[in-house]
């Protein structure tokens, strides 16, 4: 049912109000594995190619990026489906020059749903360089606010020794309707010994739980997991076994009725596993995204309050990731991916969310501990902070709160499930083997911690 606001937001003297408000009507993003809509133009300001080449494994129409060099600004005879600048090498605070004079041509000539994708250095030397690295963050965060329609920018840090092979996941991701969500976030890849190809179908016949599969963003990653090839595990509570039961024989996976909470619950995955797929068969990624919320002030959340939050969206984590990596029969493989689901609450705090934001942050802890722990067994470990998403769990917050949750971000909307389903994707595929102990926000570059 919908509230007498939400009546009058949508009627029409409510789109006059929300015009006058100044809240524009959101693009529609281009979703999904399909790659830019125009040529993508390569720019390389200080000898490092990485970018031109890894573009180039990938099969995109490439041409040289235009350059404002002062006199009447270049314009691109086509709109631009992005723009890909390797920054990697500017030391020098006078370099940062190059990478205005590439922008500028490219922020005016792009397409809706255009991309801006800066690489930069993982590991600088010296104070003026690091002031450079740090200026790069600066520069994309800006201009991620500034993009119109739809169009996104990122930063991508990556280390001296990288190859193309393993970035390829990483621009692909980039440049596709995947990352739709994704805006002015900056992350690291590493180079990795163990990245294959980039495929259309990366994780055909891997075995992928998600947990909390039965609705909302959990379904969602289980129908990407299985689109990319997976056969998937549908974990979740016993009431929700009917739509559980649906989805699976949808996806052709298997359910497993279960409250992540119980203390064997990894020891349950795990034999779940290896009944179903054979004791040979180990599980290439676990999404620990089950999450709940009990908001509250701090000075009304008693221990009970509390506890759950906690319970559910960490603890339970931890003892699951102890069962499935101590090598038993179904447990997780070696290259594996673990993934978790933290949130901008844990990034940035939120009033009423002092136990949800606790266990989030924990997660974002819990992701930088582990990841160099488990790099000698090739398994990286991941997380993705949503921001706004639309789901049952958001449909709660009243109206008012709602409509500012969705329009302060630089893409004026809220996010869908499949936008944080795709970024999963993107951990779970094997050609990420470089992405490792990383926190990605899917939040349209939210204000919130921003
Ligand atoms: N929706 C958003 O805007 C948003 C933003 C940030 C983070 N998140 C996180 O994303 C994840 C999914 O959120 P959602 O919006 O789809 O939530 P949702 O409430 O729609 O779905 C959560 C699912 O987890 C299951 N679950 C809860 N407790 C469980 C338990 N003990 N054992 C097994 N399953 C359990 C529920 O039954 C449900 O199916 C959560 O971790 C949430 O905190 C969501």
């Amino acid at each position: 049912m919908t509230t007498i606001l939400e009546q009058l937001f949508y009627s029409a003297p409510g789109q006059v109000v929300a015009g006058k408000l100044g809240l524009p009507e959101p693009e529609v993003l281009r979703r999904g594995r399909v790659g830019p809509a125009g040529p993508v133009a390569t720019a390389t300001l200080a000898g490092s190619s990485l970018g031109t080449d890894t573009v180039a494994i990938l099969g995109v129409d490439t041409i040289a990026a235009l350059v404002d060099d002062g006199d009447e600004l270049p314009a691109y005879p086509q709109r631009l489906g992005a723009l890909v600048v390797d920054a990697r090498g500017l030391q020098q605070l006078s370099e940062l020059e190059q990478l205005r004079a590439v922008l500028r041509p490219a922020v005016k000539g792009l397409q809706p749903s255009g991309r801006i994708i800066i690489l930069a250095d993982d590991q600088v030397r010296g104070i003026e360089a690091h002031a450079v690295r740090q200026a790069l963050d600066g520069i994309n965060r800006t201009v991620g606010k500034e993009l119109r329609h739809g169009a996104t920018t990122n930063l991508v840090y990556v280390s001296a020794d990288a190859e193309p092979n393993d970035l390829t996941s990483t621009l692909s991701f980039l440049l596709q309707g995947r990352s739709a969500f994704v805006d002015g976030q900056s992350w690291t890849v590493r180079s990795s010994a163990a990245a294959p190809p980039i495929s259309e179908r990366p994780l055909a016949d891997k075995i992928v739980v998600v947990t909390g599969a039965a609705r909302g963003i959990g379904a969602q990653i289980a129908t990407v997991a299985a689109r990319d090839g997976a056969r998937v595990v549908c974990v979740d509570v016993p009431a929700g076994g009917e739509s559980l039961a649906a989805l699976t024989n949808q996806l052709g996976g298997t359910a497993l009725q279960l409250d992540i909470t119980a203390a064997d619950a990894g020891e349950r995955i795990a034999a779940h596993v290896a009944s179903r797929y054979g004791e040979q068969a180990r599980i290439h990624g676990m999404v620990h995204n089950a999450g709940i919320t009990r908001d509250k002030l701090l000075v009304n959340t008693d221990a009970a309050r509390w506890a759950s939050v906690i319970e559910v969206n960490l603890a339970a984590q931890l003892r699951m990731n102890d069962a499935l990596l101590d090598g038993r029969p179904g447990g997780l493989a070696d290259d594996g991916r673990l993934v978790s689901i933290a949130s901008t609450s844990g990034i940035a705090g939120n009033r009423g969310q002092a136990n949800y934001a606790a266990s989030k942050a924990g997660v974002v802890g819990l992701v930088r501990a582990l990841a160099p722990e488990l790099a000698g067994r090739g398994i990286t470990v991941n997380a993705v902070a949503p921001g706004f998403i639309e789901t049952e769990m958001t449909a709660k917050i009243p109206f008012v709160q709602r409509e500012v949750f969705r329009r302060t971000n630089s893409l004026g909307q809220g996010g869908n499930p499949i936008d944080v389903a795709e970024t999963i994707g993107y951990f779970l595929d094997p050609a990420s083997a470089g992405v490792s102990g990383q926190v990605i926000r899917v939040c349209g570059q939210n204000l919130v911690g921003a």
